[in-house]
């Protein structure tokens, strides 16, 4: 729609004043569409200034990492770096189990790494004789957020940013934040209209540590691909059963220190349970349990049990929030 035009016309034309030739992005990508999204528009505005960033610990979901390699470059041209961390992480996380050990552990290494790839980004563009001496870094912040956290219009420097080794002292760190007057809808409109992948623009939340939250036990690399396969198929029959904006989402999560017998063919199984927690909800704070057609919990749980070899029986988690959280851990 018209509106629509204006709205990312606006936002390119408004980041174009606050950058001008003053000089060089970065921006990391997390899978989702809110950084996909101004992603998208500073790329429009400043073509090859930005940088995108985008760490893959190992924890996404089934495709989700070449959805941003291959998908997300082809509607936009943006430049990507991809920073393959996954032994990184997987080293890191190994023998934890305490939820948030594991949620600390992979934030550390999360900052760590983009820290990094900040510097080895920006490292050439802004030392020497000419070089820039402002880096900007863009976030998805949304209104809602701008509005939560009490800040004022405008934009804000964060010079005390952090510390990256590696970069002089003086350079300034100013944020550029495209999405600040939208809220999540308007996101995903603006998202659709600059070509961004539906699987992108429309994908339901997914926290930051990713599937390392949903395997309950030690995360490991036989485990996150036994829970990338059952979670592939629980979200593929939801999209075919047409309820993908009905479910506000579903994780589906891996008991990976609890067996159950069970039995296949002429054979006794032993394997692992996955619980689906799907949930309708408006804003996370509070959700409730959804009431899943039968005809759709049999076809995940029939699938599941017939092409994960690993896992033998499937359960649902039918407790609203409050009391349980959305995730498991
Ligand atoms: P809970 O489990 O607290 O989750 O009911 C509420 C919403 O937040 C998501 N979530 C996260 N998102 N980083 C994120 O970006 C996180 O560490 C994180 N933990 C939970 C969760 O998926 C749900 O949408």
């Amino acid at each position: 729609t018209w509106t629509m035009v204006n709205i990312v016309e606006e936002q390119i034309e408004r980041i174009r004043a606050q950058i001008g030739d003053r000089g060089k992005a970065i921006c990391g990508l997390s899978g989702g569409v809110d950084s996909a999204v101004a992603a998208a528009i500073v790329q429009r505005a400043i073509g090859d200034r930005l940088t995108c960033v985008y760490v893959d610990h190992g924890l996404m979901r089934k495709g989700e990492t070449e959805q941003v390699e291959r998908d997300f470059v082809a509607a936009t041209g943006a430049n990507l770096v991809v920073v393959d961390a996954e032994k990184r992480f997987l080293d890191a996380l190994s023998g934890i189990t305490d939820p948030e050990e594991k949620r600390k552990t992979i934030g550390r290494e999360f900052i760590r790494v983009f820290e990094q790839a900040e510097a080895d980004v920006l490292g050439d563009a802004v030392t020497g004789e000419d070089a820039d001496k402002v880096a900007f870094l863009v976030q998805g912040t949304l209104y809602p957020d701008v509005v939560e956290s009490g800040g004022g219009a405008g934009t804000s420097n964060i010079k005390s940013h952090h510390n990256v080794g590696g970069l002089p002292d003086d350079l300034e760190f100013e944020l550029v934040e495209p999405l600040r007057t939208l809220f999540k809808d308007e996101v995903r409109m603006v998202g659709e209209q600059l070509g961004l992948p539906a699987d992108i623009v429309w994908r339901q939340p997914f926290p930051g540590p990713g599937l390392g939250i949903r395997i309950i036990g030690e995360v490991t690399r036989e485990r996150l691909d036994i829970l990338r396969e059952a979670d592939a198929i629980a979200r593929e029959e939801l999209t075919r059963a047409g309820l993908d904006r009905d479910i506000w989402q579903m994780p589906v999560v891996l008991l990976a220190d609890v067996r159950s017998v069970g039995v296949q063919g002429d054979g006794r199984t032993y394997g692992h349970p996955v619980v689906l927690r799907p949930v309708t909800s408006e804003d996370a704070m509070t959700a409730d349990w959804a009431r899943l057609p039968y005809e759709v919990m049999e076809r995940i749980s029939t699938r599941i049990t017939n092409e994960v070899a690993e896992v033998n029986r499937v359960a649902i988690d039918i407790t609203s929030k409050p009391p349980g959280t959305i995730e498991w851990e």
